[in-house]
C-alpha cells in the first residue's frame, strides 16, 4: 500500500494504477464504518480495479476552531485499519497542499443543504463539496463511497454530481452501528461513560417515533424519548422530505426523521425513514 503526502506523489502512483478506481474519502479516525465503506469499495473495483482511501481533516467545512482542534487524529491506526483492509493507496496531503492561501472559489450549495446540519454549521456543506470535487479531480476516481450515516451530504454530492456533470458514480453504504443501536462515528470516543451509556436513546427515540402515523405523533415521541435525559440537548428534531430536504407535516411519501443531539460539546447525528421498514 502506498502513501502520497502531496499531489505530485500522488499523481506519480496515479500513473500505474488500474482502474476502475474507487475512491472513499474520509477525515481519519477510521471505525468500522469506514472499513465497511473501504469493503464495498473493493466489492466495485474487483481485484483487478483500485481503492483509493483519502484522510484529510477538511478546515474549511468547520465553523468552530475548536471542533477542527478537537476533531481526533490517529494516522498511524488509520494506516493499520487501511491495510487491513487492502486498500492500494492513501492520500494524506497536508493542508498547504490542499488549499492556495488566496484561494477564491469555492463550490456553493443553495438548496439541500440550508436545514438541518446545514441550519446551524454555516458554510460547512459548502467547504465539504469544495474539498471533494477536489479530491475527486485530484484521484481521478471512477466512483466514491459515502455513508448513508450523513445522508444530508450524500444527498448533497449527489446533487453537485448530477449539477456539475461530474462522471462519478455515488455509491452510498448503509449505516453501521454499535450492538447497542448507536451509529458508528469518530465523536463517540469524546463521550464520557456516562454519556456513552445514555447514546443509545436516539436510536431507541428514532425507532419508536418511526411506529407512530403522525407527524405531530412522530416528533414528540422522539423528543420525549431524548428530552427525558439530563445529558442530552436538542440541536435540531426535523421530519424532512427524502427528495428535497424540505420541512414536511405530509407523510405521504417517503420521509426522513433527522436529529442532531449535543452530549455536551459532542454533537451527534443520526436518522430514520419513514415509514421504517
Ligand atoms: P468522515 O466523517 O471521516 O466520514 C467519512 C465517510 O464515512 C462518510 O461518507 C461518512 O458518511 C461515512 N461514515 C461515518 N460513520 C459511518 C457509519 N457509522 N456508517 C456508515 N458510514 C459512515 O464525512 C466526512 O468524513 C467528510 O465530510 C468528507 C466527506 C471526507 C469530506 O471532508
Amino acid at each position: 500500500m502506498w502513501i502520497a503526502r502531496s499531489k505530485t506523489e500522488l499523481q506519480k502512483n496515479l500513473d500505474s494504477l488500474p482502474r476502475p478506481i474507487v475512491l472513499v474519502p474520509t477525515m481519519g479516525a477510521l471505525h468500522l464504518g469506514h472499513a465497511a465503506l473501504i469493503d464495498l469499495a473493493r466489492k466495485h473495483a474487483g481485484t483487478e480495479g483500485s481503492v483509493l482511501v483519502s484522510i484529510f481533516v477538511n478546515p474549511i467545512q468547520f465553523d468552530k476552531p475548536a471542533d477542527l482542534e478537537n476533531y481526533p487524529r490517529t494516522e498511524d491506526e488509520d494506516l493499520e485499519t487501511c491495510k487491513t483492509h487492502g486498500v492500494d493507496g492513501v492520500f494524506l496531503p497536508e493542508i498547504g497542499e490542499m488549499y492556495s492561501k488566496d484561494r477564491s472559489i469555492m463550490v456553493t450549495e443553495n438548496q439541500l443543504s440550508q436545514d438541518l446540519c446545514g441550519a446551524t454549521r454555516s458554510g460547512h456543506f459548502d467547504g465539504v463539496c469544495t474539498v471533494v470535487l477536489k479530491l475527486f479531480n485530484l484521484t481521478q476516481c471512477d466512483a466514491a463511497v459515502f455513508g448513508e450515516k450523513d445522508f444530508q451530504q450524500l444527498a448533497v454530492i449527489q446533487r453537485m454530481v448530477r449539477d456539475l456533470d461530474l462522471h462519478i458514480q455515488i455509491i452510498p453504504h448503509p449505516t453501521l452501528r454499535v450492538a447497542d443501536g448507536l451509529a458508528m462515528s469518530s465523536r463517540n470516543r469524546r463521550l464520557t461513560l456516562e454519556q456513552r451509556a445514555d447514546a443509545p436513546r436516539i436510536r431507541k427515540a428514532l425507532l419508536a417515533a418511526s411506529q407512530k402515523s403522525s407527524a405531530a405523533e412522530i416528533i414528540s415521541t422522539a423528543r420525549e424519548i431524548i428530552e427525558t435525559s439530563p445529558l442530552t440537548t436538542i440541536d435540531y428534531l426535523k421530519l424532512v422530505n427524502a427528495e428535497n430536504l424540505q420541512p414536511t407535516d405530509q407523510i405521504t411519501s417517503t420521509c426522513i426523521l433527522a436529529c442532531a443531539v449535543f452530549y455536551g460539546d459532542v454533537r451527534l447525528i443520526d436518522h430514520i425513514k419513514i415509514p421504517y421498514c
